[in-house]
């Protein structure tokens, strides 16, 4: 054999750049996992993944700080639990990497009241919060666009209800690069193929929800096997006895949805493998798949949850990366705008 040139595989090409956070709310839903962290987790070996745990973003909404304190090393915990490796991507909390907080402030300066006050969760939020409508809240879209201006993001894969936040976001951006010449990557939209939006087993024209009154209607993803197929026996299904993928067939779809994310089937061969067979077995089947693929989860949370010292490593490890990669891009906005370095 000829001796291979080592110059031709000593710059790898660059992977791009994916971001993505989470808030630490306590718990993930089913929902919250199978529509993004699986996603996220599936993305590793081909992406330079970011996801940090955004604390920052919690305080929009009234926080009980012990609450708090356990929800962001929960959070951080599930996030690893459920694969995403420290090895392979950079996690860590929000909070640690103060570049987060200042191109916030920067970045508050090129953006508009007027395109803050069209934002839709904003709009949600205050209604819901009426006594707590926090100058934060308004300006959360600012800091979610820091999140991802920091580290030239080229890829956040979200969902829906944080599309408009990501508009917003790449008009900062170009705005931005046009008026003190190139400085940040202008980020895309990433809807993964496999993109699920899961809706609630009780209800199954409302999204999943943890909080939903009715605790039979969402899964959590640390929810005993005995629990997670007792919530799926009860799920609100039709009368047709008959599981196939139709328009006004809800609750089948949704089912047959979370069967087809955790086994991989097609609709088609989930229809021919429960043709014949009444909502009890396919009920059950879903149910059975999934306290399956959940357990590993569990079991990786318990021992990890165990393990504060390793934690702890982890998340500082982390913030050590990105605040040396975010640090990068700080100083080029500190120079462009014209501040003294
Ligand atoms: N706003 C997102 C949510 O509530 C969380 C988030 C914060 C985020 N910063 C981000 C998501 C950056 C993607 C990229 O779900």
């Amino acid at each position: 054999m000829q001796e291979t040139q080592p110059a031709a595989t000593a710059v790898p090409a660059k992977k791009p750049v994916v971001f993505s956070g989470i808030q630490p709310t306590g718990t993930m839903t089913l929902g919250n996992y199978l529509g993004a962290v699986r996603n996220w987790v599936q993305m590793q070996d081909d992406y330079d993944c970011i996801y940090p745990i955004v604390d920052m973003h919690s305080l929009t909404i009234r926080q009980e700080p012990k609450v708090l304190r356990s929800n962001i090393l929960n959070a951080f915990a599930l996030l690893l639990a459920c694969g995403i490796d420290p090895q392979k991507s950079v996690t860590f909390i929000q909070s640690h990497v103060d570049n987060h907080a200042v191109l916030s402030w920067v970045l508050g300066c090129s953006t508009q009241f007027g395109e803050l006050s069209r934002m839709t969760q904003f709009k949600d939020k205050s209604a819901k919060h009426a006594d707590n409508i926090n100058a934060g809240l308004f300006t959360y879209p600012v800091l979610m666009a820091a999140d991802i201006l920091l580290y030239q993001t080229d890829l956040v894969p979200v969902g829906v209800d944080q599309k408009q936040h990501l508009e917003l976001t790449r008009d900062v951006a170009i705005r931005f690069n046009n008026l003190y010449g190139n400085t940040f990557k202008v980020p895309e939209a990433y809807i993964p193929k496999a993109g699920a939006k899961i809706m609630s087993l009780a209800d199954p024209t409302k999204k999943m929800s943890k909080s939903d009154e009715n605790p039979n209607g969402f899964i959590t993803i640390l929810d005993p096997a005995d629990t997670i197929i007792r919530k799926f026996k009860r799920a609100v299904t039709d009368s047709e006895a008959q599981v196939v993928y139709r328009e006004g067939k809800d609750g089948i779809n949704n089912l047959m949805t979370i069967y087809s994310c955790v086994t991989g089937k097609t609709m088609e061969e989930i229809q021919r493998e429960f043709d014949g067979k009444g909502y009890g077995d396919f009920k059950l089947a879903v149910g059975e798949v999934v306290a399956d693929h959940l357990k590993p989860i569990r079991e990786n949370f318990a021992r990890l949850s165990a393990d504060k010292g390793y934690l702890e490593e982890v998340y500082r490890r982390g913030a050590q990366q990105a605040q040396q990669r975010s640090s990068r891009t700080m100083e080029k906005v500190f120079r462009k705008i014209g501040f003294v370095r």
